[in-house]
Formats: structure tokens, C-alpha cells, sequence
């Protein structure tokens, strides 16, 4: 949805759906509004659990039209942006703690032709990202621990996502702002406030009865919210 000037995006993350109905689950948030579909991929050493990697991007990929953004929880990025490329992904997130070679792993990543993001966990300040803003289309606050769905929302999110707007209004930047993490209609509001564009939701979208009315529900909630702004 856009709001003025504001583009909001809802991007549904298939770690919380339903593995054995993938396709069906993915119609159900497209017809709900999400212009995203969100991959997370975990290694077992960057973060302490194990998920899914470039065969279940290659099979996404022709079944929807809706971007894929994959957001690599790995070490050694740098190893697997050609492979995610190659089975069609649009946009690829990488830790700035993943690698000491951030800058490298972002021009690889913009040179295939991708969106490239940088994300940050909660322990990590938005400064440390000073240096690679102008490489990057999207900037993700990470507003759990990353490694696993379903975890309870970290509040202080709120106020980087407000920090990396002013950033950007001071250097004239032109990055969107994610957030993931205990998303969901309760903290869209505040959320697209501060400056969020792309709201990443697992649970609170695929653990409910209609994941298509939970997407709508947030791109209301988050509409409402910048309309009351204005
Ligand atoms: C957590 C992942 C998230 C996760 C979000 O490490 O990066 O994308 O799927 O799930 P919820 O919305 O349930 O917190
Ligand atoms: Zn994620």
C-alpha cells in the first residue's frame, strides 16, 4: 500500500507456513495484499538452528511473481549469493555480523543484478552501517535474536528503525527500512511510524486461521497509522 509518499510492504516469512501446502499457503498472502515473500535461511552456526536453502528458493520461483527476498543467517555469505541468485532470488539479506568482508559480499551481490540488504541484530547498532548504506536497497532491523520464529518482539527496534530514517533524510539516501521479528498487527502501527517500509511476518500471519486477512489486517493497521501521521 502507499500512503502519500510511503510505500508499506508486507512481507510474509515461510518459515512459519505450512511446508506440506506451500504453494496454497503462498496464494493466501498474495491474495491478502503481500508484495514479498521472505526466506529464511539458517546454517546451524550463525544462528543456533537449521532451515532451508537454494532447492526451496528454485522451487518458489515458479510458482509465484512475487519478489523472493532471502535472508541468509550463514556464515560465509559470500559462498552462496551466486547459487540464491541463480535459483531467481530478487533481493538477498546478509548479516553485517555474518562477515568481516560486508562491502565485498554487498558489490556481489548488486552485480548479479539483486536488491542487496543488510541486517543487523538487536545487539548491533545502526551505526556500524555508516559505510555500506549508499551499496544497499533495503536495511533490516532484526527485532529478535535471529534463529527462530515465533519469539517475542524487542521494543528498542522501534527506535533504530527511527534512527536509520534520519540517517537517511541526513545523506539523502534511498534504502527502505525492514524489520523482522514478533511482527504482526499489534506493532504495525508503531512500526510504520517510525519509519518502517517492509514488515516481515511469520507467525502472526501464517499461525492464524487466514493468513490472507492477517496480511490485510496489517496493511490497514498500517495505513490508519499514516494517515493519522499526516
Ligand atoms: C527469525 C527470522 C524471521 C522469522 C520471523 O530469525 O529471521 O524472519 O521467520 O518469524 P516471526 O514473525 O514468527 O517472529
Ligand atoms: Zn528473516
Amino acid at each position: 500500500m502507499s500512503a502519500g509518499s510511503v510505500r508499506i510492504e508486507v512481507a510474509p516469512s515461510i518459515l512459519a507456513a505450512d511446508f506440506a501446502c506451500l504453494e496454497r499457503q503462498i496464494r493466501a498472502v498474495e491474495s491478502g495484499g503481500a508484495s514479498r515473500l521472505h526466506v529464511d535461511v539458517m546454517d546451524g552456526h550463525f544462528v543456533p538452528n537449521l532451515t532451508m536453502g537454494v532447492p526451496v528458493v528454485a522451487s518458489l520461483r515458479p510458482v509465484t511473481r512475487l519478489p523472493l527476498e532471502v535472508h541468509l543467517m550463514i556464515e560465509r555469505p559470500d559462498q552462496f549469493i551466486e547459487p540464491f541468485a541463480a535459483a531467481g532470488a530478487d533481493c538477498i539479506y546478509v548479516h553485517q555480523e555474518a562477515t568481516p568482508h560486508l562491502d565485498r559480499v554487498l558489490h556481489q551481490i548488486r552485480e548479479r543484478g539483486l536488491e542487496a540488504g543488510v541486517a543487523i541484530n538487536p545487539a548491533t547498532p545502526v551505526m556500524v552501517l555508516s559505510e555500506v548504506l549508499e551499496l544497499v536497497a533495503v536495511v533490516l532491523v532484526m527485532s529478535v535474536n535471529p534463529g527462530f520464529g515465533g519469539q517475542q518482539f524487542i521494543p528498542r527496534a522501534i527506535e533504530k528503525v527511527r534512527q536509520l530514517r534520519q540517517m537517511r533524510a541526513r545523506y539523502n539516501g534511498s534504502y527502505r527500512i525492514a524489520v523482522d521479528g514478533g511482527v504482526g498487527p499489534d506493532n504495525t502501527g508503531d512500526l510504520v511510524r517510525a519509519g518502517a517500509n517492509v514488515l516481515i511476518a511469520g507467525s502472526s500471519i501464517f499461525h492464524r486461521p487466514d493468513p490472507a486477512a492477517a496480511v490485510q489486517q496489517m496493511l490497514d493497521r498500517a495505513r490508519e497509522a499514516l494517515a493519522v501521521q499526516v
